[in-house]
């Protein structure tokens, strides 16, 4: 029917990390601001976007999946749109249009505010592109976020480490922070929207500032924005450890909203490997770090990132980063086996473990990630957490479902009704597993 065609209505599909579910949530105050609106049913849509990664070859696998489902959609009525952003189609942006003929519109990181004007121009037949490689900061477009209570905020953008295996330098471009008034003022407009938590967001939230000049670090933006009446909760990832210094080891002990979270990749616990990775820091030097993390900010939950089977991972490399873990104590960790991208320094390095090695490896790790998980969330058996809670809980009737500063996932019993997203709640822990904690709201304190 005409009148539905009028309407113009967009089907999303995000891949990747939190940056890209942001960089999602702007390219949906971008389409919104100009006339569509969103659909949860592909079969509906005019416009099928999906916000792509690369960093894992299996990312790009289950992108093509679906995009064999969307050109199925194409070809049933050949005015749908089909378009590409992020990750996977910048690094593709010579020949997105030849290899994949049935896209119309292609577009980086870098160009989301160009989303409403690239539709425009492919809906009038020629299929629309654009790439800027030096992608200055977004934040400043429209987004329409998920949940009303908590939001991303995007402090850097890029990333300059050119880590031997991973492609995030060659699609996202150099490291560009925004300046720090930019970031105060989002964040001051979020709260008065009613938002109680931040995520910072950057690959290496660490090296904020640098390229501003006049002194700027990560941890004087902290202490401005822990300044915002309003705000309970700031988060933030990704901290690299080559560039994690005492002061904000110190901002996280100091500031009342900075919760007590810390995720520190490690990637390998060799050295041998860790260089090959082109990471900058030695394991002994991990070790110390994650040592002063644990004696200045009580009760701080580390979690990591760690890939098995990098080029030339020996059986005694791969002993390296079970022993790393364990003096760790890991609240929990993203395991990654090795994939080789095409493009980065390591896709050429020879001894590539078999997939055989990589996946016994892999399942030591993650049994032993999960017995410290284990244990940590035991160790809060008796305790009483603050949540921020998320809604109603999967696990049983009238249970909420919210997280503690530490970033566990809490299944509780409210004391009392009428509690919803976005309100807290002090809950007393009464049982673990690994990945949650369970237990009961204590009555509210006189003032609360
Ligand atoms: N900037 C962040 C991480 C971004 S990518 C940081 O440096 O910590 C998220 C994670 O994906 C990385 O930490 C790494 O563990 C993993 N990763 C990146 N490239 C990979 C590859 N080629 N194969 C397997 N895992 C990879
Ligand atoms: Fe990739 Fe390394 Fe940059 Fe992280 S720091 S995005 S792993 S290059
Ligand atoms: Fe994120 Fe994937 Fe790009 S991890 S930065 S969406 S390559």
């Amino acid at each position: 029917m005409p009148e539905q065609e009028l309407q113009r209505r967009y089907h999303l599909t995000t891949f990747g990390c939190q940056m890209n579910e942001h960089d999602s949530e702007r390219m949906r105050g971008v389409l919104e601001e100009n006339g569509w609106s969103p659909t949860a049913d592909p079969e509906e849509a005019d416009l099928l976007l999906f916000n792509t990664c690369s960093v894992r070859e299996s990312a790009e696998s289950r992108l093509l999946g679906r995009l064999g489902e969307a050109r199925r959609l194409k070809n049933e009525r050949p005015g749908r749109l089909i378009a590409i952003a992020g990750c996977f189609a910048q690094s593709r942006r010579e020949d997105i249009f030849r290899d994949l003929p049935f896209v119309d519109i292609a577009f980086g990181p870098g160009d989301i505010g160009e989303l409403a004007a690239l539709a425009e121009t492919a809906a009038g037949s020629a299929p629309a592109s654009s790439f800027t490689f030096a992608s200055a900061p977004s934040g400043g477009l429209p987004a329409r976020r998920i949940d009303p209570y908590r939001a991303w905020v995007q402090v850097i953008t890029g990333c300059t480490n050119f880590c031997s295996y991973c492609v995030v330098p060659g699609v996202r471009g150099p490291e560009c922070s925004r300046p720090a008034s930019d970031i105060v003022a989002e964040v001051e407009r979020l709260v008065a929207e009613g938002v109680v938590e931040v995520t910072l967001l950057g690959q290496n939230v660490n090296s904020y500032g640098l390229d501003l000049g006049g002194g700027w670090s990560f941890s004087s933006l902290l202490g401005m924005l822990d300044g915002i009446k309003g705000l309970r909760r700031i988060r933030f990832t990704t901290s690299h450890p080559k560039d994690l210094g005492d002061d904000l080891v110190d901002a996280m002990r100091d500031l009342p909203s900075v919760c007590e979270h810390l995720h520190l990749p490690v990637q390998s616990g060799s050295n041998r490997i860790l260089s090959r990775m082109n990471r900058g820091y030695t394991r002994e030097h991990y070790l110390e770090l994650v040592s002063g993390i644990y004696s200045c900010v009580p009760g701080v939950a580390l979690t990591t990132d760690i890939i098995i089977g990098f080029p030339g991972e020996k059986e005694e490399d791969f002993y390296r980063t079970m022993t790393l873990a364990a003096e760790c104590r890991y609240d929990g960790a993203f395991t990654f086996l090795y994939s080789p991208r095409p493009g980065t320094e390591a896709a050429d390095f020879p001894g590539r473990i078999p997939e055989t090695t990589k996946k016994r490896r892999m399942q030591e790790l993650v049994g032993l990630i999960q017995a410290m998980a284990l244990a940590k969330n035991e160790g809060l058996v008796g305790s009483v957490e603050e949540v921020l809670i998320e809604g109603p809980s999967r696990h049983g009737e009238g249970l909420l479902r919210g997280r503690t500063r530490g970033n566990k996932i809490v299944n509780f019993s409210p004391f009392s009704s009428g509690l919803g997203a976005g309100d807290f709640a002090d809950v007393n822990i009464e049982s673990a597993t690994s990945t949650t904690l369970k237990g009961v709201q204590t009555p509210p304190r006189a003032g609360d």
